[in-house]
């Protein structure tokens, strides 16, 4: 046998091949034993941001139980294997690295939050995991390297076209924004909401912020008062706008509320469902889409889980079947030819809309503007990849 002292030359070559490409994951063949294919995903399935992980993982699994009922992939079953990373970004990193490391998966989908995706990005990017996040809207996520896409659209779209919506569609020419400076995702929305409204000719007449967790939002509110706004732009997570709009409302405050995504969530209106009226927020779906991609989707997913799937739900349940369609046209577990099989998704027909992947990783799809009334969500308007309305606005 030999022993680390009597190797030859070439063969510690060989040797420091190997770790290289273990480290740098060049050529990495994947995801698990035998005639499975293993699949990542980090999710907050519990803490702060519970029902954005249970959600997106309802609609991963659902989606990986219809490919394996058909047969898998590449003549193999797909095996999800799922890290709960507790809605905390540090926990965000300890999951992908041990589904890069220990499980090996070949790719890895995830997170919802941008923050989170924005942690675990560079771990997929060095061993060369391809990550698709079905949800993460911030700007900064795919330009973490060439193995990290999107199948959501920016908040660069989604900030100018709530900007549009506010100064256009509501004709509100002086807005008020509060933002929650702990998420990347509402500082990234609140500045692209900013730009567009002031290019439009609208005045942002006061700035407000707060950090996540935080419960009393009566201050900042208060000063918005005095500003005589025609709108309230509210970039954040479900949990903090349930109260904010709350609060408002108890202080008389009667303008539209106006948000992004991250409004979406089953706890967002429950309890305050006359509070809500007069709010919109843009969208990845509406479930009143008379699609039949959507509305064959909503069947599925009540009939395995007795409940609506909100935006979470579909956005998993599209990525994780982009994943497999890319799987199917690379014809290879090989990483790099999987990264360049999901690069060249072009017109997807996801039940969020029509998804190609842009050369910057990120995809170019519509944008839904939903109304809620006395707590339903209502579809509003459906805006085109450039900006054009591909519906009319329903007041
Ligand atoms: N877009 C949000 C983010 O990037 C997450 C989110 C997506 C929330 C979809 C709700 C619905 O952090």
């Amino acid at each position: 046998m030999k022993t680390l002292f009597n190797l030859k030359r070439s063969d510690i070559i060989v040797i420091a091949a190997l770790g290289a490409a273990l480290v740098f994951g060049s050529c990495r063949k994947g995801g698990g034993p035998g005639d499975t294919i293993r699949v990542g995903e980090f999710a907050s399935l519990t803490g702060g941001t519970a029902t954005f992980g249970q959600s997106v993982h309802q609609g991963d699994v659902l989606a990986i139980e219809e490919i394996n009922a058909a047969g898998g992939v590449l003549g193999k079953q797909i095996d999800l294997m799922t890290e709960d990373d507790q809605s905390k970004t540090e926990d965000a990193v300890a999951s992908v690295q041990k589904l890069v490391n220990s499980d090996r998966v070949l790719a890895v989908l995830g997170e919802v939050a941008s923050s989170r995706s924005m942690a675990g990005a560079p771990i997929c990017q060095m061993a060369h995991v391809p990550m698709i996040t079905p949800a993460s809207t911030n700007e900064d996520v795919t330009k973490k390297g060439d193995y990290i896409f999107r199948i959501c659209y920016t908040d660069l779209f989604q900030g100018q076209t709530m900007a549009r919506f506010a100064y256009n569609s509501l004709g509100g020419k002086r807005a008020a924004i509060l933002t929650d400076v702990k998420q990347d995702y509402s500082v990234g929305l609140d500045d692209a909401f900013k730009n567009t409204y002031t290019f439009l000719g609208g005045v942002v007449v006061s700035e407000q912020s707060y950090s996540s967790g935080d419960k009393d939002f009566r201050a900042a509110l208060t000063s918005f008062e005095g500003a005589n706004p025609d709108v309230i732009f509210v970039p954040g997570y479900y949990n903090e706008v349930s109260l904010i709009v709350r609060q408002a409302r108890e202080l008389g405050i009667t303008c539209p509320i106006l948000g992004g995504d991250g409004w979406d969530s089953p706890q967002l209106t429950k309890g305050a469902e006359k509070e809500f009226n007069n709010t919109f927020f843009s969208n990845h779906f509406s479930t009143e889409d008379p699609d039949t991609t959507v509305q064959n989707f909503i069947k599925k997913y009540q009939d395995e889980y007795h409940a609506v799937p909100d935006a979470m739900a579909a956005l998993g349940y599209d990525a994780t079947r982009i994943l497999v369609d890319a799987m199917s046209r690379a014809h290879s577990t090989d990483s790099a030819k999987l990264r360049k099989a999901i690069a060249s998704t072009k017109n997807f027909p996801g039940v969020t809309g029509s998804i190609t992947i842009d050369e910057y990783r990120n995809a170019s799809k519509p944008i839904t503007i939903i109304k809620i009334v006395d707590g339903v969500y209502h579809f509003a308007q459906r805006i085109g990849p450039n900006g054009e309305a591909e519906t009319p606005f329903k007041p």
